[in-house]
């Protein structure tokens, strides 16, 4: 297969198929990844992130003269991961004070760091508060009140989330800003928010936050969403949450940075004028396709279908079954295809499919399964499920390969038994 093909849109920028036919990703053959680290693995081209980063930055700058962006640290929650965008400039979001530890840990300055939640317990906010957060997303009037007590000798920078009343085209469990959501406050009740915010004295009301879901490829939704706040007053930033789709298969083509910057900062411009803040909060679309998982295939068997069967499943990678997201996947070292299957789990659960209708190229027991675009709430949402080991996160780049999370092991499953 020609490079150009393999590194179309799916898989990391710069992976290749080296001499021996082995994929190769961050410049290092994934065939010794695998031997190195074991499988199931999370591999992640450092540089392939750091371009995206880049990307979206030049994007959002050549629209905007006022912007910040932010990591939603949700869609990969890792220090090595919240250190790489924070080099890069970004701030970061947290969604409970379990993130915002591993944002800190990964050296992110309080002061870049923004909490959301729409269940924040008292231990959250009290924390964002302590560390010195630099804003929290208010999402119900509890966070008020909680914050009114907390917030002491200074002022907090918060923002209010906002549910517009705006659905994307996207799954229903990623539609997050519809009018009715768990998320915020809708339009009705949002101008009692806004007086209750400002009445505070300990906090600064910033601006308006809205989110309203993921994977999105049809970018005129965010207009209306900001028409919809127009009533609510004028405010210094407007924070348009993230929501950018990615590419998870060939046939997949999100809209590119450029477009998503230029219909984001041209609708905060339509609807408020050039005088305010377009906060950013991107996840999915920049970390999904600089990762990919690597997988040893256990068995290969044929009940009616074929089903290809790896070491992992939906501990490592839950959304098939949460979303049924289509992936695709590939031998790591004999690209192509011929031979209809199901790239299955290893878990007790029949839904536990990764690839329904894979196309691989004559799997065989020990082969080794590449899954890209698995950078993007994979490691997020891993789970212990039939006491399955988390994987490792693998940074590797220019041939050098370097361990950012080990392995779990039966140790740390038994670590919280007393
Ligand atoms: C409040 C908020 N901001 C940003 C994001 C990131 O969304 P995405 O990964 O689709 O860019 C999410 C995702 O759930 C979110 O809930």
């Amino acid at each position: 297969m020609a490079d150009a093909e393999l590194t179309e849109n799916v898989f990391p920028i710069g992976s290749t198929i080296n001499e021996l036919g082995r994929l190769e990703v961050g410049g290092c053959d994934v065939v010794e990844l695998a031997r190195e680290f074991g499988t199931p693995a999370y591999v992640v081209a450092e540089d392939d992130m750091r371009a995206r980063a880049r990307g979206l930055r030049a994007a959002f700058a050549a629209h905007s003269d006022d912007f910040e962006l932010i990591f939603a640290s949700k869609a990969f929650p890792c220090a090595a991961v919240c250190a790489l965008f924070a080099e890069e400039g970004f701030g970061c979001d947290v969604a409970s004070a379990g993130e915002l530890e591993i944002a800190l840990a990964g050296g992110v300055p309080a002061e870049r760091l923004q909490m959301h939640g729409n269940a924040k317990g008292e231990l959250d906010l009290a924390r964002a508060v302590e560390v010195g957060i630099g804003a929290i997303v208010v999402d119900n009037l509890r966070d008020l009140d909680r914050l009114e007590q907390l917030v002491e000798g200074r002022k907090q920078s918060i923002y209010l989330r906002i549910a517009p009343g705006v659905s994307p085209d996207t799954h229903p469990a990623i539609s997050t800003g519809g009018p009715n959501t768990k998320f915020g406050f809708d339009l009705e009740h949002a101008p009692a928010a806004i007086a209750r915010a400002q009445s505070i004295d300990s906090l600064e009301l910033e601006g308006l936050h809205f989110h309203i879901g993921s994977q999105i490829f049809d970018l005129t939704p965010f207009e209306g969403a900001l028409r919809a706040l127009a009533d609510l007053g004028d405010f210094k930033a407007y924070n348009l949450g993230g929501g950018l789709a990615a590419a998870y298969t060939a046939h997949d083509e999100p809209p590119s940075y450029e477009e998503y910057a230029a219909a984001k900062a041209g609708a905060l411009r339509s609807v408020f004028g050039a005088g305010s803040k377009l906060l950013d909060e991107p996840g999915r679309a920049l970390v999904a396709n600089g990762c990919v998982t690597l997988y040893g295939v256990e068995s290969v068997k044929r009940n009616v279908d074929t089903y290809v069967a790896v070491d992992g499943g939906m501990s490592d990678n839950m959304r098939p079954m949460l979303y049924g997201a289509r992936y695709e996947a590939q031998i790591a070292d004999r690209f192509g295809g011929g031979t209809a299957c199901h790239l299955v789990g290893k878990h007790c659960e029949s839904g536990d499919i990764l690839i329904r209708d894979a196309d691989l190229n004559q799997p065989v027991a020990g082969d080794l399964v590449v899954v890209p675009a698995t950078g993007a709430y994979g490691h997020a949402m891993a789970n212990n499920y039939n006491g399955a080991l988390r994987p490792p996160v693998i940074f590797a780049r220019d041939g050098d390969a370097r361990l950012v999370v080990r392995r779990e092991s039966n140790e740390d499953l038994l670590a919280r038994d007393v």
